[in-house]
């Protein structure tokens, strides 16, 4: 298939691409760089082993950049990964995270129906279901309360995209809802290239690891978890690249709407990943115990049965493969990706 692949220089997005051209798929990339690096494409091109990713520097909510793209290519699908997804960001800029992440997709659709392809795959997050009422979780538990607009934009579009779909049931709309994604392309040559201080838990702990921060502040050691540290469904990126080309199977049978969780069902805590990051490189990562992060809660991990049962797509990597990944990537990049 031809995919369209919006915030393909991103992290997530980035790795998907290797695993598309893998399955036999081409790729278009659009992508605004507004958190990305254009290297990251061309260090896609190097590891897949073509010349170049046809890549378009266009906003999803400029509809007439996007004509143009539509112009030149015909799609089958379009894997959807544009998005501004910072948390903390997005509680003190609403506006801004509404109207690229809601605005931009609602164009984009638009664009998409006008242009005859009504498949896409959307990168929800393990966020809409707020604060579970069952672990694991299953795609049956009900959607919950958000605690910032980032994730609001996530379950708002999820609506919206379902919506759709239903009254024009030419359209196949997969969301993934993904659990917390972390490490990097085995070869070291793409990975996470967060701005600023990390707010997720790998980033900052390769950088410690690394140098570049003193210690990791641990959020919290009295939850009811096993250690007391908040537990998370750790997924290996390139096992999350692949449930999109396991998705793109849902397309090709006409799925109409699908929903899947995209966890590796294993939930680890804090004090776990620190812990196996130490062992697995052996290099040290000081850390200390710091208040709760508000916002958090204590245990989130999948059932990925609907997955596999369906897209027949499971995990891969474990623990020790991401810890792994991680600092090979960071330490073989410790600035990330040089400034284009
Ligand atoms: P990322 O920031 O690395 O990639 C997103 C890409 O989208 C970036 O390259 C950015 O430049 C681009 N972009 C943003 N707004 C755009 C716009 N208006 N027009 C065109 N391009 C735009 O993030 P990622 O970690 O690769 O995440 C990809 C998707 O998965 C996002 O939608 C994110 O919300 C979602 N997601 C990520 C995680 C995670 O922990 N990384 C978890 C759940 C869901
Ligand atoms: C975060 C986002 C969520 C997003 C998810 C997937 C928040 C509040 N939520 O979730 O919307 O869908 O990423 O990427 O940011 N931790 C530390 N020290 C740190 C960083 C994190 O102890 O410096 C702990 C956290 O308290 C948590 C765990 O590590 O228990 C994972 O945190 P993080 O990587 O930020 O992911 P989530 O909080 O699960």
């Amino acid at each position: 298939m031809n995919i369209l692949v919006t915030g393909g220089a991103g992290f997530i997005g980035s790795h998907t691409l290797i695993e598309l051209y893998k399955a036999g798929h081409t790729a278009v990339v659009l992508d605004n760089l507004s958190n990305s690096n254009p290297e990251a494409l061309k260090r896609v091109a190097e590891i897949i082993g073509i010349r170049e990713i046809p890549f378009y520097k266009v906003d999803i909510r400029d509809r007439e950049g996007l004509g143009k793209v539509f112009a030149e290519h015909r799609f089958d699908a379009c894997i959807h990964f544009a998005g501004l997804k910072a948390v903390g960001e997005s509680v003190e800029k609403p506006w801004e995270y509404y109207e690229n992440n809601i605005g931009g997709t609602l164009v984009l659709v638009d664009v998409m129906r006008k242009n005859g392809c009504k498949n896409i795959i959307f990168s929800s997050s393990a966020t809409v279901y707020g604060d579970p009422e069952e672990i694991p979780i299953t795609e049956n538990c009900p959607k919950g309360q958000c605690t910032n607009p980032y994730g609001w934009t996530k379950s708002m579009l999820e609506q919206v995209l379902m919506d759709i779909q239903k009254a024009d049931p030419e359209w196949n709309v997969v969301l993934l809802r993904y659990f917390n994604p972390v490490g990097a392309h085995p070869s070291g040559r793409i990975g996470e290239n967060p701005n600023g201080i990390p707010n997720n838990l790998m980033p900052y702990i390769t950088q410690v690891a690394v140098g570049k921060r003193k210690e990791l502040g641990v959020f919290g050691n009295d939850y009811n978890t096993p250690d007391g540290t908040g537990v998370r469904d750790y997924i290996h990126v390139v096992d999350l690249a692949n449930a999109h080309v396991c998705a793109l199977q849902a397309i090709e049978r006409n799925c109409g709407i699908g929903i899947y969780n995209v966890g590796t069902g294993n939930g680890y805590s804090v004090l776990d990943m620190v812990k196996a990051f130490i062992r697995v490189n052996g290099v040290d990562v000081p850390y200390s115990i710091k208040p709760r992060r508000a916002g958090d809660i204590a245990t989130c991990y999948c059932n990925p049965a609907k997955a596999k049962a369906e897209l027949g797509w499971e995990a891969n990597y474990g623990i020790d493969d991401m810890v792994r990944d991680s600092w090979h990537w960071q330490s073989q990049n410790p600035d990330g990706y040089p400034e284009a």
